[in-house]
């Protein structure tokens, strides 16, 4: 029986890899996507979320699009990092399949309302907005969602937009509270984890030797993706980040980590957006996640490259 999900995401090249990924996997039943503001604004996310359904052969894909900024603060995006479209590196085509009329908080309500207990997971590939609006809205649906696993944080690896804060929880770290504290079963991929994801000419070689269209777009988006990371980190190849959270659901034994307890710094600008992990277990805190910071690199790549060869 596949395993019900909803992607939340503000494409992003990474995004793109992992919402392929969901698409070709026979584990999981994508109920539709959901786009929100993070890595460019909210009208270029849905719009890449489009674009890789139609990539996928999945035009008839539910995108919705969400909120267009975080619940307290300026919208900060990643144009540095993703390029001006968030999809930089290929040509992309405009894509012809529809957004849904609804907006995505609503939809993520109504979806979860209607559904059984434990059924459905959340999948968040950018900053959390949409799932902690909802969750604010509507508390009934908590029920519904059997785990949220989520790209987002850092402890051991630091920041990556500040010394302290990953991305995805710097936008909204307001949101990331609402999610860290709804006390619902947390999967937590952060820095520590996703910087061992990191591609190289062999990696990317194989998705272009898949000779498809999905191939080619792949290796294109972290070619491109991949400068960012080599020149800020002196890598060696670009972080696959959201990719983890769909490799989790369908092989979870590539990860380790620890349940711990990890809460979010809201009231420090310094530290703005922090996930405060209590990797050493040194206080009282009671655990509220599974954070994860081992992974089997060549067995995650070998995932991606197998799944994305089903598409064409
Ligand atoms: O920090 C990495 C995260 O921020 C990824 O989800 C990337 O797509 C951006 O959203
Ligand atoms: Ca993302």
């Amino acid at each position: 029986m596949a395993r019900n999900i909803i992607i939340d995401t503000d494409p992003g090249q990474d995004d793109a890899v992992a919402i392929l990924l969901a698409l070709a996997s026979p584990e999981l039943n994508v109920l539709g996507i959901t786009a929100v503001a993070g890595n460019v604004p909210l009208e270029l996310t849905q719009k890449n979320a489009r674009i890789i359904c139609e990539l996928a052969g999945f035009p008839g894909m539910l995108v919705f699009a969400g909120c267009d900024r975080p619940l307290n603060r300026p919208l900060v995006t990643a144009e540095h990092v993703h390029g001006k479209t968030g999809l930089d590196g290929p040509q992309m085509a405009t894509p012809t399949m529809p957004l849904q009329d609804q907006h995505a908080v609503d939809w993520i309500i109504d979806t979860l309302r209607a559904a059984p207990e434990n059924s459905i997971t959340i999948c968040a590939l950018g900053p959390l907005s949409n799932i902690a609006t909802a969750m604010q809205r509507a508390p009934d649906i908590k029920p519904a969602i059997s785990e949220i696993v989520l790209m987002g944080g850092g402890f051991f690896e630091g920041g990556n937009i500040t010394p302290t804060a990953e991305f995805n929880i710097y936008v909204d770290p307001h949101a990331a509270d609402i999610v860290f504290k709804s006390g619902l079963p947390l999967t937590v991929m952060p820095l520590d984890v996703t910087h061992k994801a990191l591609t190289n000419k062999a990696r990317v070689d194989a998705f272009r030797a898949l000779e498809t269209i999905v191939g080619h777009m792949t290796a294109e988006w972290t070619d491109f993706f991949e400068r960012f990371d080599k020149e800020k980190y002196g890598s060696k190849g670009a972080p696959l980040h959201d990719p983890t959270v769909i490799a989790y659901l369908i092989e979870p034994n590539l990860f380790s980590g620890r349940h711990i307890n990890v809460e979010i710094e809201t009231q420090s600008e310094l530290t703005m957006g922090m996930t405060v992990a209590d990797w050493w277990g040194v206080t009282d805190r009671a655990p509220n996640c599974t954070f994860m910071g081992g992974l089997d690199t060549d067995r995650f790549f070998k995932l991606i490259t197998e799944r994305l060869a089903r598409l064409k």
